[in-house]
């Protein structure tokens, strides 16, 4: 009998107990660009460590942006993207704010594209995971002055993952952060530097060391607005209108974020951008985070300053429940897409 290539064989992964974590895939995309020229034709390789230059700009000044998106599996065979298009505009505003070369939408797509299906042996089953996609764009040149890089990469991989946060949908516990910021304004909060997630490690992992998933990020001006969860959106419900806080600039225009205002208000919700104050948020009826890797992750509690407010008993709220329903229905396919957010890879 003919032994069955690597390639085609079934990883030996169990898909139900993946979390979100690294997973070393078969094949990544890249893609090289000199300062002013245009972008050499990407090639697909098999998933590889790089060569770098020490002096490289990214590890020298950070000068550098992720992004992050998803492939699923539908029930009927479909494998569905879920609105990669806006990836490709948001890593471009970001490669401006960052002096980088900026990838063409249509490169993008296509290296996303070759990505999922060179390892679309790593896309979970049906229902039982996904495969999140992490397209990078970094100065790869060599400088010594803080200045752009001579020379940019495009790297796009894909590793299978599970839950972001452990128990899936069950409540999570935040805690506001008193003493750190993430972005202020006219900072990098907008788009998807690299080097704004950094910072955020310890105070998270201390966070995290005393029981709480993750830090809930306050306004750098008045430590008083809402901004973001960590790596997700902030939304809150009170008398069945919804409140996230609006985009100033200094937080990430998520993805999900937007999908779930359009939703809502498809499903005849009020949904207000606006500043939301945290003493506001903490009487609010219901709490949920929105990203990709997230979700739409319900919040069972929110630490501010000693007080402890709690949302539903601990139980996912109604609201909270009927868009992730909605959402995630679309984003597998069982539901019909009237937005035209889930084009196949
Ligand atoms: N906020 C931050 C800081 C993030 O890193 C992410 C993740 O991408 C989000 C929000 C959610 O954005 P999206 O829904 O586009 O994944
Ligand atoms: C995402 O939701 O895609 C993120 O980027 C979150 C994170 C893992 C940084």
């Amino acid at each position: 009998m003919m032994e069955e290539a690597e390639s085609d064989s079934e990883p030996s992964i169990d898909w139900d107990s993946m979390t979100f974590s690294f997973t070393e895939t078969d094949r990544m995309y890249i893609a090289k660009c000199k300062q002013g020229e245009d972008w050499q034709p990407g090639v697909m390789q098999d998933f590889q460590d790089l060569q770098l230059s020490p002096a490289a700009g990214v590890i020298n000044y950070g000068q550098g942006l992720f992004e992050g998106m998803k492939a699923r599996r539908a029930e009927d065979g479909r494998i569905l993207l879920f609105r990669p298009e806006l990836n490709a505009r948001r890593a471009q505003e970001g490669s401006r704010r960052l002096g980088m070369a900026v990838v063409p939408e249509e490169m993008f797509l296509d290296a996303v594209h070759q990505v999922i299906h060179e390892n679309e042996r790593w896309i979970p089953p049906t229902g039982r995971g996904e495969l999140y996609i992490r397209p990078l764009i970094f100065g790869s040149g060599a400088i010594l002055g803080v200045a752009p890089a001579p020379e940019y990469t495009f790297l796009v991989y894909a590793v299978p993952v599970g839950p972001y946060f452990k128990g899936g949908m069950n409540p999570i516990s935040l805690k506001v952060s008193d003493e750190y910021h993430r972005a202020a304004p006219g900072g990098s909060g907008g788009v998807k530097a690299i080097g704004n997630y950094a910072p955020g490690m310890m105070p998270s992992k201390n966070a995290k060391a005393e029981g709480y998933a993750e830090i809930i990020y306050l306004d750098a001006v008045h430590h008083r607005y809402v901004e973001e969860v960590g790596a997700a959106n902030f939304f809150c419900v009170k008398d069945n209108v919804i409140y996230t806080p609006e985009l100033t600039g200094t937080i990430l225009p998520g993805i999900t974020r937007l999908s779930t205002i359009e939703l809502a208000r498809s499903l005849g919700y009020q949904v207000l951008e606006t500043k939301v104050d945290i003493e506001f948020a903490m009487g609010a009826d219901e709490a949920f985070c929105a990203g990709t890797a997230a979700v739409i992750s319900p919040i069972g509690s929110i630490e501010h300053g000693g007080k402890i407010a709690t949302y539903c008993d601990g139980e996912v709220g109604a609201i909270t429940k009927q868009l992730y329903d909605a959402l995630s229905a679309i984003q597998e396919g069982r539901a019909p897409d009237p937005f035209g957010w889930t084009p196949s890879a």
